[in-house]
């Protein structure tokens, strides 16, 4: 359904509920966060892949999971002009798996490790830190079963967080077990919260049908004080599952990177296998704050067609990152601005102006001429608000000579110069 449009209505068309637009004054943080993504990225050997905003609907079906709130309420789906159903990029890991299977990856030394950054959408109830596009930094690390590289994945995600310079953070970590052990721990759980059904709130019931893992992060404070008693995962893994959570915190331990295990922490995607992690901030508890998470996903690349593979990896929700930036007071690097703003009065001095402008970017100095025949005053004006470090002023009598003035703004010294200078002073 389209707005009709009223004439002179400015505000009819805004973003689309849930969506921003990221203006240039919040451009610092982005440039800031993409920048430290990649130098993480490299630290660690990760090479960026790039996957399409769409896919077929069918691969986060089988991918994300068919119960999880992600498929059953959030995608954005549509059938094409073709009649093809398409969703739009829910999460990172589905579409990189189809690339690891599409393109053969599995022909490379293994594990391939991946990353990206890109837009993902998700239908969800729009709030601080909750949007309908967001943006995520993920990485995934392919082809690997070892714990070391459970280890090495997390000790990324958190030194990823820290180099950002965000300290009231915490790292929490769990294991779910996999195919072998996870029904035991299932029946199990399921008991425990059959004895609790009257109390649960009505998501919860609909979870104990058809995903009780789930259960245990309920964000209801009532079913939150069932969950704090109910059995834990991690007395129910086999020997080889135990084994490697073992491992994956003897090797943070060793790293020096600081854990809390979380019995509660099972994550809102139907692929993990074993090691599961969040990051989260000290602030606020609960995966709505959740500042990135990932795990262990040993079945989905099977799952999606291709030679059983194990998998890991992770993603970090880059506005939650701003947010609490902004929060802890992390100051970022300025873009740089503006150098040089050419003023000039009279139409023999615009065309000198823009030459010069010219020959400036030439030089690969920033500058632009002003427009419009303003004053002179008017002209600084605009020098000051625009904030350039130089002002270069040509005058009538500065084209007769064949000079400039250059206005140093910092200070407001001046010194005249031939226009053929100009671009040597200012580099
Ligand atoms: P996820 O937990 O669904 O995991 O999303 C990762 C992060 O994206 C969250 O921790 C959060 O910071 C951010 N995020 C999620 N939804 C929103 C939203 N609606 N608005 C703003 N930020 C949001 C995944 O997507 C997995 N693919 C991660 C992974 C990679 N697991 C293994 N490899």
């Amino acid at each position: 359904m389209f707005k009709e449009l009223k004439k002179g209505d400015n505000r009819l068309y805004q973003a689309a509920r849930g969506t921003s637009d990221i203006l240039p004054e919040e451009q610092p943080y982005w440039r800031y966060v993409e920048q430290a993504a990649a130098d993480i990225s490299r630290l660690y050997g990760y090479r960026r892949i790039d996957t399409p905003i769409f896919e077929d609907t069918g691969l986060f079906r089988r991918g994300t999971g068919e119960y999880t709130d992600i498929v059953q309420k959030e995608t954005y789906t549509f059938d094409d002009r073709g009649g093809n159903s398409l969703t739009l990029k829910a999460e990172g890991t589905p579409p990189v798996c189809r690339a690891y299977i599409q393109h053969g990856l599995q022909n490379l030394p293994q594990p391939v490790k991946l990353y990206y950054i890109s837009p993902i959408f998700r239908y969800d109830r729009p709030q601080a830190g909750r949007y309908r596009q967001h943006y995520q930094f993920g990485y995934e690390a392919i082809g690997d079963a070892d714990p070391a590289i459970d280890a090495e994945v997390i000790d990324m995600a958190w030194r990823f967080y820290r180099s950002l310079g965000l300290a009231r953070i915490s790292l929490q970590l769990n294991s779910i077990g996999c195919r072998q052990c996870r029904p035991g721990y299932l029946s199990a759980l399921t008991d425990y919260y059959n004895s609790y059904a009257g109390e649960l709130c009505n998501d919860c019931k609909t979870r104990l049908e058809k995903n009780p893992l789930r259960l245990l992060d309920c964000k209801q404070p009532s079913c939150q004080r069932i969950a704090e008693s109910a059995p834990k995962n991690t007395g129910y893994l086999c020997p080889e599952c135990d084994e490697h959570f073992n491992k994956v915190q003897e090797y943070l331990g060793q790293m020096g990177t600081t854990f809390e295990l979380n019995h509660r922490l099972v994550r809102g995607l139907d692929y993990y296998t074993r090691t599961v992690f969040e990051i989260q901030p000290d602030e606020e508890g609960g995966a709505q704050s959740a500042l990135g998470g990932g795990g262990r996903y040993d079945d989905l690349i099977e799952e999606l067609g291709g030679r059983p593979t194990p998998g890991i990896g992770f993603a970090a929700g880059i506005e939650r990152i701003i947010l609490n930036l902004k929060k802890e007071g992390v100051a970022v690097p300025a873009t740089p601005g503006l150098q040089v703003l050419i003023a000039y009065l009279g139409d023999a001095a615009r065309a000198e102006a823009i030459k010069l402008a010219a020959g400036l970017r030439e030089a690969g100095i920033s500058a632009v001429t002003t427009t419009g025949g303003k004053s002179l005053k008017a002209q600084m004006r605009q020098a000051n608000s625009l904030e350039v470090r130089y002002t270069v002023i040509i005058g009538e009598d500065e084209v007769k000579d064949g000079t400039a003035t250059l206005r140093d703004m910092a200070n407001a010294s001046q010194e005249t110069l031939t226009i053929g200078e100009v671009a040597a002073r200012l580099s």
